[in-house]
């Protein structure tokens, strides 16, 4: 009975938020249509994927995330400091909201255009992406497991994180060879560091933890083993269809 309880009180609360929130945060026409908007007349001083520039970030969490849905809008309608009221009909101020919103949001949140399922073949076939990335228990070891990435990564991330994975890097897959004191040569992927050890996985998923004092040299082959070459690789249906396929990663 105290499971049925808490059950309807978490169902109560899920409504209270829902309520709480914009009918245009996570609707992707509204969101492409702020996008639209944010080209023009914000993206001179958020930078055009809104990572800063004579304005701040908008995409580093901490700093205004905590903002509500409807001071975001004033912000963006009044403005703040030296930044300039944008004084636009309620549609548009609502439209740039729910667009600043999804640089943040988790992409589970955010309704995204394209075909999932094809995203689905495309991942685990032609791009050759399950190589490296595992789902739901399947698939390579040489990248980050992206069974919650829809979770823990936005949409405008995932976009990145396949078009230009140089833009922010997950630690723990540079992809090193070392020579060790006793003439031993290994090659792995370098998952942490101290001052004392390297640890070190190898092919096969073995982590080796090596002291420092047992190394004769390291290099960094790779900064990362991520292909950097599939914008020009995918069709932009594709991509599209992948970050589809991935924002759903998560979702229960
Ligand atoms: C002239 C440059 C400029 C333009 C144009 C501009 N901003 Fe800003 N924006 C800033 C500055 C500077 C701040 C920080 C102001 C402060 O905190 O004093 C800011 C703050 C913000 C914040 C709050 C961020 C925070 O950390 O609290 C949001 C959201 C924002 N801008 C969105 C927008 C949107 C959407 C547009 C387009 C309608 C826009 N801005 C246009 C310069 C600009
Ligand atoms: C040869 C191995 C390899 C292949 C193939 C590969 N990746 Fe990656 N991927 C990596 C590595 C290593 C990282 C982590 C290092 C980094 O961020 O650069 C990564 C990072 C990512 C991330 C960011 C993960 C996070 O935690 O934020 C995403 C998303 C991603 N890859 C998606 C893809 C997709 C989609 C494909 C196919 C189109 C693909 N990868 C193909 C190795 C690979």
């Amino acid at each position: 009975m105290g499971l049925a309880l808490s059950a309807r009180l978490f169902a109560q609360h899920e409504k209270e938020d829902e309520a709480a929130k914009h009918p245009f945060m996570g609707d992707a026409a509204r969101i492409e249509a702020g996008r639209k908007t944010y080209l023009g007349g914000c993206a001179g001083c958020h930078g055009p994927e809104g990572g800063g520039g004579r304005g701040p970030s908008l995409i580093e969490r901490g700093v205004w995330h905590p903002m509500t849905d409807a001071n975001l809008y004033t912000t963006i309608q009044k403005g703040v400091g030296i930044m300039p009221a944008a004084n636009l009909p309620e549609d548009k101020g609502w439209e740039l909201a729910a667009f600043v919103r999804s640089l943040t949001s988790p992409a589970v949140d955010v309704k995204a255009p394209g075909d999932a399922s094809a995203g689905e073949q495309v991942f685990w076939g032609t791009a050759g992406c399950s190589s490296c990335h595992r789902i739901g228990g399947k698939g390579g070891f040489a990248g980050p497991d992206l069974s919650r990435i829809g979770r823990t990564s936005t949409l405008p991330k995932l976009r990145r994180s396949i078009v230009n994975p140089d833009y922010e890097r997950t630690p723990g897959f540079e992809a090193a060879k070392m020579t060790l004191r006793d003439g031993s040569k290994l090659a792995g992927l370098v998952k942490d560091r101290t001052n004392y050890t390297v640890q070190v996985q190898l092919k096969d998923g073995t982590l080796r933890s090596i002291p420092v004092e047992k190394i004769e040299s390291m290099e960094i082959v790779k900064p990362t083993t991520m292909p950097l070459d599939y914008k020009a690789r995918l069709s932009a249906a594709d991509i599209t269809n992948l970050v589809s396929y991935l924002r759903l990663q998560g979702e229960k």
